[in-house]
């Protein structure tokens, strides 16, 4: 049986308990995104290979200035930024933190994009804030993986797009037929850890076929993340122990304990071929 913490609250938790840790990376990095960097030949530095994630993902999606896009699981607005700015698409963002919904809408602000971009608290689960057929765009990097139920997700974003809407995303899935049973208890310290609920990639396509959505394209793109998960490795490889040995110090919480743990984690499956990192794209018919 899989564990994970699977209330919005928890997760905002999480996510807020970290944010010195974030504000730390983000300083050094120049960017303000919580997901992992795609690295290339031109992108070999975390701050632009984290931009160039946004871009790959973009391309996919074919955004352009007409799109109005809704951003699931925004963080604290980088994507979405990045989208009204790079391509000059209207955007709303959502999410269960009201921290990172401030912070989101500051980033906005800093960079001159707020007339283009929104930002409200809403649960992908429900997207109680968003009308039906109002959305040209659902895009989500790395936030389904949060979710604790992927079908319900996908029939809101069904019931928010207009004729003809496009989904992309990006995350961690498990590979088709890998070996789960095996590292079970990895797996279930992942999801505790990180607030994850994480799938398979098989499942998912599934599912978006059954809600309705066509022309599915799922590519695995885990050789270009690899080196952004051996960075937090090596991150937690040190701080891990460390805070673990001066706990009496409470030098880090066991929930930023518990984070490093997971993205050790991580990178331990994906080595052993478990876990790996799909763009998914998918679109509604026209009628
Ligand atoms: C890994 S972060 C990615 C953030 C952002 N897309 C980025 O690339 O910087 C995942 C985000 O999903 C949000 N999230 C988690 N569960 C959610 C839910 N049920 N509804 C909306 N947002 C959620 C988290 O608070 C967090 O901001």
């Amino acid at each position: 049986m899989v564990s994970s913490a699977t209330d919005p609250d928890e997760i905002a938790a999480i996510y807020d308990e970290l944010i010195d840790t974030y504000e730390a990376e983000w300083e050094k990095q120049g960017h303000r995104s919580l997901h992992l960097e795609y690295y290339d030949e031109e992108h070999e530095e975390p701050g632009p290979a984290a931009i160039n994630t946004m871009r790959q993902l973009a391309e996919r999606a074919d955004i352009s200035n007409t799109d109005r896009v809704l951003n699931i699981g925004c963080g604290v607005g980088e994507d979405s930024v990045w989208n009204a700015r790079a391509y000059g698409a209207t955007v709303i963002g959502i999410n269960i933190s009201e921290q990172q919904l401030e912070l989101a809408r500051e980033n906005a602000a800093g960079h001159g994009v707020d007339d283009r971009t929104e930002f409200r608290y809403d649960d992908f689960h429900t997207l109680e804030t968003i009308a039906d057929n109002s959305i040209d765009v659902v895009w989500g990097l790395e936030a389904v993986s949060h979710a604790h139920n992927r079908e319900t997700v996908l029939k809101q974003c069904k019931r928010v797009l207009v004729p003809g809407g496009r989904v992309v995303l990006s995350d961690l899935f498990f590979h088709e037929s890998a070996d789960m049973t095996t590292y079970q208890e990895d797996i279930d310290r992942i999801n505790d850890g990180l607030g994850l609920s994480l799938g398979a990639i098989d499942s998912f396509r599934e599912t978006l076929e059954a809600v309705g959505f066509t022309s599915i394209n799922t590519s695995d793109e885990t050789e270009p993340i690899r080196p952004s998960l051996d960075r937090r490795h090596k991150f937690a490889r040190i701080a891990h122990p460390v805070g673990r040995v001066l706990s009496f110090a409470n030098v880090f919480s066991d929930t930023q304990l518990g984070v490093f743990k997971g993205n050790s984690l991580i990178r331990k499956l994906v080595e052993k071929g478990v876990l790996g990192y799909y763009f998914v794209t998918a679109e509604l018919s026209d009628d």
